[in-house]
């Protein structure tokens, strides 16, 4: 299946961190033949190849910051222009983040329309506990806090943002990955 409706899937997907954002795309990917875009996830592979991006990135990174916005919208414009993107659709996991990389992405897209932003909801004692036992490099007790920290000053904007053009849809994420997935895919199809 590679849409809903007519034409390929456009979404992108919100959720504090730890959240189920990557967890729920695998899904998406299966289910729709999406493209998944995790900007945390090409950060981490241009850390772990050394190129200059992943090595400007990984101090902020390790420390739950923010990379900075040019880098970011100049990742994601070139990511979509790609052919699995533009013909299979995509969802966006970890972009936009800041209120410029919004209004970015509505110039990168341009008629491109998003059929929704999902909101993953997840209370914070939740996904603490979830990024604590998953382990991720950032996942230290400073990492979480300032990302989380980070997540309700930059991108609860964004949330307000995708609201204010009914674009948002709010999913909750407090249960089990199965529940969550249906949850999801009812929201999506309501939305399309
Ligand atoms: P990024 O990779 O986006 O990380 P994050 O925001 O910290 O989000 P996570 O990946 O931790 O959360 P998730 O929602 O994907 O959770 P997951 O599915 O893994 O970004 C990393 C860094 O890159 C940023 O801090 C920043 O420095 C930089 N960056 C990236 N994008 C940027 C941007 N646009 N601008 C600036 N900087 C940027 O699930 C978490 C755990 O919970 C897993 O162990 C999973 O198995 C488990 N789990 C999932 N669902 C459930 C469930 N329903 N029940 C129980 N457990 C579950
Ligand atoms: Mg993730």
């Amino acid at each position: 299946m590679s849409g809903i409706g007519e034409g390929p899937l456009r979404l992108v997907i919100f959720g504090r961190q730890g959240a189920g954002k990557g967890t729920q795309c695998a899904r998406l990917v299966e289910e729709f033949g999406v493209a998944h875009i995790s900007t945390g996830d090409m950060l981490r592979a241009a850390v772990a190849a050394e190129t200059d991006m992943g090595l400007k990135a990984k101090a902020v990174m390790s420390s739950g910051g923010l990379v900075g916005d040019d880098i970011m919208n100049g990742i994601v414009r070139d990511r979509l222009d790609e052919t699995d993107a533009n013909t299979g659709g995509f969802v966006l996991d970890g972009f936009p983040r800041t209120i410029p990389q919004a209004e970015a992405l509505s110039i990168i897209l341009g008629k491109r329309e998003l059929h929704a932003a999902v909101n993953i909801d997840v209370p914070l004692e939740e996904v603490t506990a979830r990024m604590k036992a998953r382990g991720r490099e950032d996942d230290t007790e400073e990492g979480i806090a300032r990302r989380l920290e980070l997540y309700e000053q930059e991108t609860q904007p964004v949330l307000e943002w995708f609201s204010a053009r009914n674009r948002l849809i709010t999913v909750d994420g407090f249960s089990t990955e199965d529940i969550v997935w249906d949850r999801l895919v009812s929201a999506i199809k309501a939305a399309a």
